[in-house]
């Protein structure tokens, strides 16, 4: 065992249960394999939520960490151990847009329209969501909550993520023409009356997942018959089209882990999540459609893991003040809190 793997077992041991290591699917090895429990975005939210530790040391990017904070009890602290973990696509749209958008889609189409927003987003994009009486969404429930909006005969605004939006609407069957991209300058693809749009969706991307393609998926297949392949759902929609099944993280370790000894599985996702599996189920092949990391979940390291959780004992020991906290401003908390709120009442309704 590496030194600095022994520190951080003892500075976790000294602190005892008034610490808790929640970390991403998407987290290197070494942080998953010291971390108490681990999965998607959703199953991460409900699970912090229901622990009783004083600080939760989240090792996964800030909005998730920032969904943590919303859910958390007045006295537990968020802690990150790098407070620079960010997300691309979380950055790609923000409340100001939002507002400006959502006020001139208001004046044309005839329906009402709900703000969903992925998980991937920040809190000012999930308070106005929660402004506007919308709802947080993640991969695991995005078809879900659209679908509880659309059957109240309501219009939604999904964002940031084109390809979750598209990829779900594609499953719930909802028929092209109700359906609009809304660029980033704000005009609309394809240019046309909406009033009876449905479902406007916003541009943004993930750039770990754009980069799979339907010629990796046939390379794949060709090699290895018998292949069966999986990918998130934030892949480009004719990526989740040639594949077999597409699905959150934790669905994607799910479904592998069930599958029979033997097995061969291609997996469009996050390298470090693939090698994972990879290491974790040794009896099946298991091979990435492509080498793409996330940097920004890759800044979570074991050096600043051991850094966060000495912060922690030299704050309870009054030698320091606290380090590496998250916060939400407390004019985005209560609207924030209601549409992630809301997103666990439908899930579980
Ligand atoms: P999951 O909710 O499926 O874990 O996805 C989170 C994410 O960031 C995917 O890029
Ligand atoms: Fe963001 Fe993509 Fe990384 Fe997920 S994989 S945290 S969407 S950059």
């Amino acid at each position: 065992m590496t030194k600095i793997v022994e520190q951080i077992k003892e500075l976790k041991n000294l602190l005892g249960n008034r610490v808790i290591i929640p970390a991403h699917h998407y987290q290197k090895i070494e942080i998953v394999r010291l971390s108490d429990f681990v999965g998607d975005s959703y199953k991460l939210a409900v699970d912090c939520s229901n622990t009783e530790s004083e600080f939760i040391v989240f090792c996964g990017v800030k909005f998730m960490a920032e969904g943590a904070f919303l859910l958390a009890k007045k006295y537990q602290k968020i802690i990150m151990p790098d407070l620079n973990a960010g997300c691309p696509m979380a950055d790609m749209i923000d409340s100001e847009i939002a507002e400006k958008l959502y006020k001139k889609l208001n004046k044309s189409c005839k329906r009402e329209i709900i703000p969903i927003v992925y998980m991937n987003s920040y809190a000012d994009m999930k308070s106005f969501c929660g402004e506007k009486d919308g709802c947080v969404c993640t991969s695991s429930n995005a078809g879900k909550i659209i679908e509880y909006y659309l059957s109240q005969d309501k219009a939604v605004f999904f964002s940031p993520d084109y390809n979750l939006g598209i990829n779900t609407a594609r499953q719930l069957k909802i028929p092209s023409e109700e359906i609009v991209k809304i660029n980033r300058d704000l005009t609309i693809e394809p240019e046309m009356d909406i009033e009876n749009v449905k479902l406007f969706i916003w541009d943004g991307f993930c750039h770990v997942h754009k980069v799979f393609t339907t010629d990796d998926i046939f390379k794949l297949r060709e090699r290895y018959p018998g292949i069966k392949i999986i990918v998130h759902p934030e892949c480009d929609e004719e990526v989740v089209n040639s594949s077999d099944i597409s699905g959150s993280t934790q669905k994607i370790y799910q479904t592998i882990k069930d599958s029979p000894q033997g097995s061969i599985w291609g997996v469009g996702t996050e390298l470090n999540f693939v090698l994972r599996i990879a290491d974790d189920f040794k009896d099946k092949k298991i091979i990435p459609l492509r080498n793409s990391p996330c940097k920004n979940m890759g800044k979570i390291n074991l050096i600043n893991l051991a850094q966060s959780l000495s912060s922690i004992l030299d704050y309870k020991t009054g030698k320091d003040k606290l380090k590496f906290e998250v916060n939400v401003h407390e004019q985005l908390r209560l609207h924030a809190q209601k549409a992630l709120k809301k997103m666990i009442e439908i899930s579980q309704g």
